[in-house]
């Protein structure tokens, strides 16, 4: 039996931009998704994924290029069916997932779990891969189910740490830091990332004049966030923060909820505050000075913002004893 296990993560800068081929940046967080694989002696694919509501729901082998699959199992059964055929291997499997986080924060449980399942999967069938080759093929999976994404997620799984990422994986640096002290405040509402992005794409469409602009404006601020992180400048880490920020709120993607947790850490000594990932819910994410972080945290709370504590810059997928 094989345990994997791939971080969730939090996109720092340049969300909804890097799909348009600008750089991001994205820090891997320490809510990890697990994955136990096993073979079986038979035919069958078992899975258990009790987080999403999925129950030993049972595949036969030969009808895994034939039906059509539940969000809960999609991204897992995606992962099984291009490993086999990228590597001409198969075998029945009994899977179970294991999330330390709940699906409906923006945390990328999917890109996580694909990537946890095609690293299983290779130590399960003894072949060897690169990190590149486990964000290229896991990366086509995400796709290949959710139509849209630029990646980022999908490397922050596979390589871990704070990442400078553009778009399907052009770059991926890794950017040289110690921890950020990220306060992350999560609204309760989910968000569905494909709408958001379809939506942004269709202001583009519609506007290009003026949301070309926006996306040049992120790359300025994901080029100048990369510097203060690197400088452990925190202060103008936040304002940079506010800058992007404003640049979602013109793209129309803030939502109230966000805005109400925004104001409070601003309001409340924050350095700066952002909502972080696709918008329309989900969390957000600020930068203090120390000293303030309790009223930043308390004030969050106090307009109904759910507090996530989370350690930055960690480890991407790895193998797990069993
Ligand atoms: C979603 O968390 C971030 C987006 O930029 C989508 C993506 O990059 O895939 C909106």
């Amino acid at each position: 039996m094989i345990k994997v296990s791939a971080p969730g993560k939090l996109m720092l800068f340049g969300e909804h931009a890097v799909v348009h081929g600008r750089p991001s940046i994205v820090t891997a967080v320490n809510h990890r998704m697990g994955v136990k694989v096993e073979k079986r002696n038979d035919d069958k694919i078992v899975l258990e994924a009790p987080d999403v509501d999925v129950h030993f729901k049972t595949i036969r082998l030969e009808d895994l290029n034939r039906e059509k699959f539940d969000k809960g199992s999609c991204f897992v059964i995606a992962a099984i069916k291009e490993f086999f055929k990228k590597y001409g291997v198969e075998s029945g499997l009994h899977i179970e997932t294991k999330s330390e986080f709940s699906s409906k924060i923006g945390f990328g449980s999917s890109s996580a779990v694909t990537v946890s399942m095609i690293k299983a999967l290779s130590e399960l069938f003894g072949i060897k891969m690169k990190e590149r080759e486990i964000f290229d093929l896991s990366y086509k999976v995400v796709l290949d189910v959710q139509g849209v994404g630029s990646g980022f997620d999908v490397a922050a799984a596979t390589y871990g740490g704070t990442l400078f990422f553009v778009t399907g994986g052009k770059i991926i640096d890794r950017i040289n830091i110690d921890k950020i002290p990220l306060i992350v405040g999560y609204t309760g509402i989910k968000a569905d990332t494909p709408t958001m992005v379809r939506y942004v794409e269709e202001k583009k469409r519609k506007y290009p004049d003026l949301v070309e602009p926006l996306f040049n404006l992120h790359e300025r601020i994901v080029l100048s966030a990369r510097e203060c992180l690197e400088e452990k400048d925190f202060e103008k880490l936040g304002e940079m923060m506010n800058f992007s920020h404003g640049l979602s709120v013109a793209a129309g993607v803030s939502s109230r909820e966000l805005e109400k947790l925004i104001y409070a850490a601003r309001l409340n000594g924050a350095y700066g505050a952002k909502l972080s990932g696709a918008g329309g819910g989900d969390c957000m994410i600020a930068v203090s000075a120390i000293e303030k972080e309790k009223s930043v945290i308390k004030s969050i709370e106090k307009v109904g913002g759910i507090i996530i504590p989370v350690e930055t810059n960690v480890e991407g997928v790895r193998v797990e004893n069993v």
